[in-house]
């Protein structure tokens, strides 16, 4: 039914675009929406089957249809299909004796990259649980209220991480909670070991119905909004929001002979569930690394064939920031899935690094829609398409940047955008696409749900997000809410500024946002920089890009030199703290510039300007 229904939508909605005359992408779509019809009709099949079909019996299949392919390559190690299944059984037998872990207990993991991450994950889903993966950056306070809002009894960590732990560990024990961690031996009290026992274990493989309940709306992790702003929120992920994820690369046309590099975090849903989860579904191998490096990059892919790579946020800025080689063009990578690139870096990365297809898309990971750019246009995240659009219907509303709000009729409905403006992407809430929150905190999860949008009475998922559709279809990501400031009754977008800040001369990033000026309604420009190796900040070449490229009200007027920005630990820039902390230059040790728009060049913000500015002498 549901793929007769598909099929049907599907070729209506392509004599429709075919009439349009949108000819030049009528094989792209036709493509995309028989992969997506095809992977529907397999979502339908697994939603259906008894016991439910999850990822893990994926990987079983897998590890049956080829036992000693290499799953993992990993510090110049490789596991294969079998052993990972092996180790993951011995794994899910010890944490079951040592922990009595039954099904539906969450057990949090706080790990790096490594092995022991994906067979800990794989034996605590063949029993069931629910993994919650802990960023293993965050510390004292956040580490605990991570830890606390998935509910876990149990964390598994490593030895790398034991010092994190040990410092919360009164507060765990407090409240129950056993830690395990992967090692033969520990000298902590409270703290038990895990390797010596997963050593002993039988890798027999477990019996199914250890985790007969799963079913395709149980909980099967949660996953940490890498949010640029306060405490992180648990998002639940159900086990059809994993296999919608693993997904990514089958339409993206990743086959079972690539191998896939993952560099970014698997705590997060990038590496986790596009990377790894994709690569279960697919059956291929993985290179695993512990973090990112820029340097390495290439040197990685030509060693381990790596033909299809990962990016996220500022990556691929890294990529094409490092120093030119020979050899650039010389690897096999040939799809790069990610996103969150700008068109200035993606057609740079074009140049310099070959033909690679960019799959840029555009998904959240509590969200419940996302698109894929699957043409050739850049710049773009995806396409609007009818069946998609059908299926899971989303539109773009108007939205006050100043009040940070939609903008509401005098029915109090929302407005939805007209083609070429920019608007605030909404999802509607539907059976097909659930918004199924953050757990324990309600009140993040009712601030995503918007209601009232084009009907009383209506449900959406408010992305928080800027996009604009183009008269082609095309979709184009605009900025965060909150990353776009108002000044003078302007909108600015900060992503479009820092694109110009970084045509200056000796300017190798930037990182732009407004700050509050007193006696002043919206905030005005500024940018922390980070220049490159060697240069000084150059006032009047700078002076001179934002002059002639930006508006008189999106020019940054103070500039705060950085040794380096603030990342989030998926490469997105943290804006809070240096918003906060202004331009004040009696309280930033940065050095700090200020445009001068008489003398038309930056010039040092000393104590003095700055009174000037506060007392209105200087005018804005
Ligand atoms: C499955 O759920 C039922 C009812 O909720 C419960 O009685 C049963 O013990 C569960 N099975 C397992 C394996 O946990
Ligand atoms: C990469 O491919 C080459 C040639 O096909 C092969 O000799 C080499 O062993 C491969 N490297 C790895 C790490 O698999
Ligand atoms: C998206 O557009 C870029 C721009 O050319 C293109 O290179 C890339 O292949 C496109 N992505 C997809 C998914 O085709």
């Amino acid at each position: 039914m549901y793929v007769w229904f598909t099929a049907l939508a599907g070729l209506a909605a392509l004599f429709l675009s075919f009439s349009r005359k949108l000819f030049p992408y009528f094989a792209q779509d036709c493509t995309y929406i028989l992969r997506s019809i095809k992977l529907g009709a397999r979502l339908t099949k697994y939603k259906k089957v008894k016991p439910f079909y999850s990822i893990v019996d994926c990987f079983l299949d897998a590890a049956k249809r080829h036992p000693s392919k290499t799953f993992l390559h990993f510090e110049g190690r490789e596991y294969s299909y079998g052993e990972v299944d092996g180790q993951s059984n011995k794994v899910a037998r010890a944490l079951r004796a040592a922990a009595g872990l039954k099904e539906g207990e969450t057990v949090a993991l706080f790990l790096a990259n490594e092995p022991g991450f994906v067979w800990t994950w794989l034996g605590l889903a063949k029993l069931g649980c629910p993994a919650a993966l802990l960023n293993f950056n965050i510390r004292a306070k956040s580490l605990l209220h991570c830890f606390s809002c998935c509910g876990a009894k149990v964390i598994v960590t490593s030895a790398e991480l034991l010092d994190a732990v040990v410092e919360v560990l009164p507060t765990l024990r407090e409240q129950g909670i056993s830690v395990y961690l992967l090692s033969e031996a520990c000298n902590v009290t409270g703290i038990n070991t895990l390797l010596n026992k997963i050593s002993q274990a039988s890798d027999e493989p477990l019996p199914r119905d250890l985790r007969a309940n799963v079913s395709i709306r149980s909980t099967a992790l949660y996953i940490y909004t890498s949010g640029t702003t306060g405490l992180p929120k648990a998002a639940v992920v159900t086990h059809e929001r994993v296999w919608a994820a693993s997904f990514i690369q089958s339409v993206c046309g990743v086959t079972s002979d690539d191998i896939f590099y993952i560099n970014l975090p698997l705590y997060h849903s990038a590496g986790f569930l596009i990377g790894m989860g994709g690569a279960i579904e697919r059956g291929m191998t993985i290179f695993l690394r512990k973090k990112f490096s820029a340097s390495q990059f290439w040197d990685d892919c030509r060693k381990y064939n790596v033909t299809v790579m990962q990016y996220i946020g500022e990556t691929l800025r890294y990529l094409c920031n490092s120093p030119m080689k020979e050899n650039e063009k010389n690897h096999r990578v040939r799809i790069a899935i990610g996103n969150g690139v700008r068109t200035d870096i993606w057609k740079e990365f074009l140049n310099r690094f070959g033909d690679i297809k960019v799959r840029e898309l555009y998904a959240a990971t509590e969200g419940n829609i996302g698109f894929i750019n699957y043409t050739s246009k850049i710049g773009a995240v995806g396409r609007v398409n009818a069946v998609h659009r059908f299926f899971f219907p989303y539109t773009l509303i108007k939205f006050d940047i100043a009040k940070e709000e939609p903008v509401r009729n005098a029915e109090g409905l929302c407005i939805e955008a007209a083609r070429g403006e920019t608007g605030l992407l909404v999802g509607k809430v539907t059976q097909r696409s659930p918004f199924v929150g953050y757990a324990g905190n309600q009140h993040q999860t009712e601030k995503k749900r918007l209601r009232n949008v084009l009907k009383k009475g209506d449900l959406y998922f408010n992305t928080g997000d800027l996009l604009r559709f183009d008269h082609e279809n095309f979709m184009y990501f605009q900025d965060r809410v909150g990353d776009t400031f108002r000044w003078k009754g302007e909108n600015v977008a900060t992503s479009e500024v820092a694109d110009i800040l970084l045509m200056a001369h000796g300017i190798l990033e930037a990182n732009v946002y407004g700050v509050k000026v007193e006696g002043h309604e919206g905030r005005i420009g500024m940018a922390a920089v980070v220049l490159k190796e060697g240069e000084d900040f150059d006032c009047l070449d700078t002076c001179k890009q934002v002059c002639n490229y930006l508006p008189s009200y999106a020019r940054p007027r103070f500039i705060r030199i950085q040794p380096c920005l603030e990342m989030t630990g998926t490469f997105k820039m943290k804006k809070v703290r240096l918003v906060e902390e202004g331009f004040d230059p009696a309280h930033i040790e940065d050095p700090l510039y200020f445009l001068d728009s008489e003398k038309k060049t930056y010039i040092r913000l000393t104590e003095t300007i700055y009174r000037a500015i506060i007392s209105r002498e200087i005018k804005l």
